[in-house]
């Protein structure tokens, strides 16, 4: 049996579909047992547990073959990740007394880096999970695909889109969710010792722009990406309802300037099936039903 956290969300949807297709049997980890009726529905045991209930993880991991461990994105958070390194410590705690087979968890791209920024989180949680008793995979994929979900409305109304990530023609790994749930099922599945890595992204590296000229076929619409000035960013985060925007500006920065990359290039990640084009038809008819 696979326990799946944040499995009403898009990666951890994703990788128990891929499970059960695979006619393996799911625990659903749920932090509001009500979100968890349609997996109850698809022949999955419920489990609640929040991600900071070391007590509840515990008994939700305990006899499973494989855990998949997803930890809820955070882009508000406190100076010094505070909040990362408590979510580390019971982690740890608990899969240390629950003792699963193995450990899948969903880091990502840039986790080696030692410059600050909102990813460091998951670097924060890597170190923390690194000498568990049992094997583990850390799972670091590039920028989500699905991030494209916010640009869906004003590429349709507007023609226009911003871009954080610039130059706007500069390639930058992305991956679509449904690589990475399909991959992590496979990991889970894989029986192996120790620790690794696995560095995922789609099948070509995406600019900004070819985001737009590939909302601009779907939509059969000229879409206009344009940059937002950097010296812009903390203003606008702030007025978005950030307290601490330093993280997520370190982030894009790191992006744009290079040093969040896979640790292994290019050529060292494996790479998904699904193009970018898939994604956002996707994103689009999701956006039209909404
Ligand atoms: N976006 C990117 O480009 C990118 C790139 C690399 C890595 N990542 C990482 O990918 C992860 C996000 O994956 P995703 O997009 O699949 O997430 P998502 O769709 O936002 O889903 C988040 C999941 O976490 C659950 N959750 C939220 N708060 C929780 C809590 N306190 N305790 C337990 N579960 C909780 C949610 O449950 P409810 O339905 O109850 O809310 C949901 O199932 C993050 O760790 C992020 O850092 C993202």
């Amino acid at each position: 049996m696979f326990a799946i956290t944040g499995i009403t969300g898009k990666v951890g949807g994703e990788v128990a579909r891929n499970l059960l297709a695979a006619g393996q049997p799911v625990r659903a980890i749920v932090r509001d047992i009500r979100k968890g009726d349609a997996w109850a529905g698809r022949g999955c045991r419920l489990e609640q547990a929040d991600i900071n209930d070391e007590a509840a993880l515990t008994s939700a991991f305990e006899g499973a073959e494989g855990v998949f461990v997803l930890v809820p994105p955070n882009f508000d958070p406190l100076p010094d990740f505070p909040e990362a390194r408590a979510t580390a410590l019971r982690l740890r705690s608990a899969l240390e007394a629950a003792r699963p087979g193995r450990v899948v968890y969903l880091s990502t791209i840039g986790a080696q880096s030692s410059q600050s920024n909102l990813l460091t989180q998951h670097t924060i949680i890597e170190q923390a999970l690194r000498d568990l008793p049992m094997p583990i995979t850390f799972l670091r994929p590039g920028w989500f695909m699905e991030n494209s979900s916010w640009d869906v409305a004003p590429a349709r109304q507007n023609g226009v889109i911003s871009s954080y990530l610039q130059p706007v023609d500069k390639p930058v790994p992305m991956v679509a969710t449904a690589d990475i749930g399909r991959v992590a099922a496979e990991l889970l599945q894989e029986t192996g010792k120790g620790r690794r890595v696995v560095e995922l992204e789609g099948p070509r590296r995406v600019t900004p722009d070819m985001i737009g000229a590939t909302f601009a076929d779907l939509l059969g619409r000229p879409v206009r990406v344009e940059a937002v000035p950097r010296e812009t960013w903390e203003s606008i985060f702030k007025s978005q309802g950030m307290k601490n925007p330093l993280p997520r500006i370190q982030m894009l920065d790191g992006f744009n300037q290079g040093w969040i990359d896979f640790e292994n290039g290019e050529t060292g990640s494996r790479k998904g099936l699904v193009a970018l084009e898939t994604v956002l038809q996707q994103l689009i008819e999701s956006e039209s039903k909404s």
